[in-house]
């Protein structure tokens, strides 16, 4: 799952997501927001200037969200972005307008735009979690100038294929074709089960 494919379906499928700053005493806040376009380099949004989301973003430079799909839990797919955002300012407008046709009805008159403004989310990591796969299916990706980053368990030489961490794996996910046995990142809740109980203590944890 490439970081193109994640933003055009967070916001094509998803569209609202929530989205996560923090005030002035570094606490954490959420908001909804609307993914209003997306390209391979990041996100854009819009809020309006007198919003105390606005005022966090330029605090911040930098923005988490999560947005998610499905019925219920078991048919859900999440996808998760973080990263440094900047405001683009009015230019981009009237594009996300015409993108989203529905900004009209809550601000009808151009100068009711006036305190728009544009911002992107750029640079960072996400993530891709469908939990309607079985296995659950997960992917990691990077977009822009951020670097690349690996994250969760990962078995290392010191393995020598006891198979203790097969009947703790929730996922099955271990493969003991090979020692070190290796993990399968793709299926992995990265719950840590199989390094609390190595006796080799033969995994790390990465991110
Ligand atoms: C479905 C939905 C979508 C929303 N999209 C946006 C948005 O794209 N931009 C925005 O500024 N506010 C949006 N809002 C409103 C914000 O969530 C709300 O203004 C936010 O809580 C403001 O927080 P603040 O007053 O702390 O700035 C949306 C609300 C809903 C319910």
């Amino acid at each position: 799952m490439t970081a193109s494919k994640c933003f055009i379906y967070l916001q094509k499928e998803i569209h609202t997501v929530v989205a996560a700053t923090t005030d002035g005493d570094g606490l954490p806040v959420t908001c909804a927001i609307d993914i209003m376009d997306a390209d391979e380099d990041g996100l854009y949004f819009l809020t309006a200037k007198g919003k105390g989301f606005y005022d966090r973003l330029k605090k911040d430079g930098y923005m988490a969200l999560t947005g998610m799909k499905g019925e219920d839990t078991m048919s859900c797919v999440a996808v998760s972005v973080r990263g440094k955002v900047c405001e683009l300012g009015e230019a981009q407008l009237r594009r996300l307008f015409e993108k989203n046709p529905y900004m009209n009805e809550i601000y009808s008159t151009e100068k009711s735009r006036r305190a728009l403004t544009v911002f992107k989310l750029y640079d960072g990591c996400g993530e891709w979690f469908d939990l309607s796969k079985k296995p659950i299916e997960r992917a990691s990706f990077n977009f822009g100038k951020a670097e690349e980053s690996e994250e969760g368990y990962f078995i290392t030489e010191h393995c020598i294929g006891c198979r203790t961490c097969e009947p703790v794996c929730p996922q099955a996910c271990i493969d003991f074709t090979t020692t070190p046995a290796v993990i399968v990142q793709t299926h992995c809740l990265r719950c840590g089960n199989c390094k609390s109980v190595c006796p080799h203590n033969a995994l790390i944890r990465r991110g």
